[in-house]
């Protein structure tokens, strides 16, 4: 089996897409059984059109274990990858535990918080990909706010990231994430300084998510140079979610080449 990357930019570029889709129904009055449906019908009026699906807390804590097994073999079935995004922040057994589990449940990467430090970095990453699993890296994110966490001037002695002795957060969380040898790193579409600031470094992939509903611009992240895109609540809670999927795929097309 090849790695996660491999398998995300072969899909991406034989559908000519990177739109991944965030799969971020909020039904609470409805049962299960017609979210699991719900998830099923998108993923197939979208998946020529699509790249890989983003599953995160919305369905983990709705669906049962077999149902979300059920959308990863469907995503499969039509050749994407399926991410998890639960943005795992933990110590190395317990990180270990759940990619583990995330991978037995059909899932091809997960979404990690870099914060737990280079070396728990480098030993996910290697423990992931022995089983042919992606690491995905939170760099930035897209919330108004982010820059509290992300935007901080930090201050320390022995920094290889940096030549000076400060250094904003992100960039010591970019570095941990790409020394770790992690499949890519997410960059909120709200942030378009910083990923052109990264993407020019040429030296990981970029997940954004962010659009519409947070305000993000389709036009400026294909400019600052994102790879992949991540579209939820604009998609699911379209009246014509293909058509919407055509735009956007069409307006990205535009402005960006397929050759990850
Ligand atoms: P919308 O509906 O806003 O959904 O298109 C965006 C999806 O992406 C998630 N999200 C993030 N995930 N870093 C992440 O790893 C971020 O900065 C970030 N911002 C949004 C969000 O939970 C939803 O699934």
């Amino acid at each position: 089996m090849s790695s996660y990357q491999s398998r995300i930019n072969n899909c991406s570029n034989k559908k000519q897409t990177p739109i991944i889709l965030a799969l971020d129904y909020d039904l609470d009055k409805y049962n299960n059984k017609y979210l699991y449906e719900k998830c099923k019908e998108i993923i197939s009026i979208t998946e020529s059109k699509i790249c890989a699906i983003k599953i995160n807390f919305h369905l983990l804590l709705s669906l049962s274990h077999i149902q979300i097994l059920e959308l990863n073999i469907l995503a499969h079935k039509f050749d994407l990858q399926s991410i998890a995004d639960i943005k795992l922040n933990d110590i190395g057994n317990t990180n270990k535990v759940t990619v583990n589990k995330l991978h037995k449940l059909g899932f091809d990467a997960v979404i990690v918080n870099p914060f737990i430090g280079v070396t728990e970095m480098e030993s996910i990453v290697n423990y992931a990909h022995s089983r042919r699993f992606g690491i995905i890296s939170l760099v930035y994110m897209s919330h108004p706010s982010s820059y509290e966490g992300y935007g901080l001037q930090i201050y320390t002695s022995n920094n290889e990231y940096s030549n000076t002795e400060s250094i904003p957060m992100y960039k010591l969380l970019y570095g941990y994430s790409r020394s770790s040898g992690a499949d890519g790193i997410v960059i909120g579409a709200t942030k378009v300084d910083i990923i052109k600031e990264i993407s020019e470094l040429n030296e990981i992939k970029i997940y954004s998510p962010g659009f519409f509903t947070q305000y993000g611009s389709i036009d400026d992240a294909v400019k600052a140079g994102t790879d992949y895109f991540i579209l939820g609540r604009h998609i699911l809670n379209s009246s014509s979610p293909l058509d919407n999927v055509n735009l956007i795929l069409h307006q990205i097309r535009k402005g960006k080449k397929f050759s990850h």
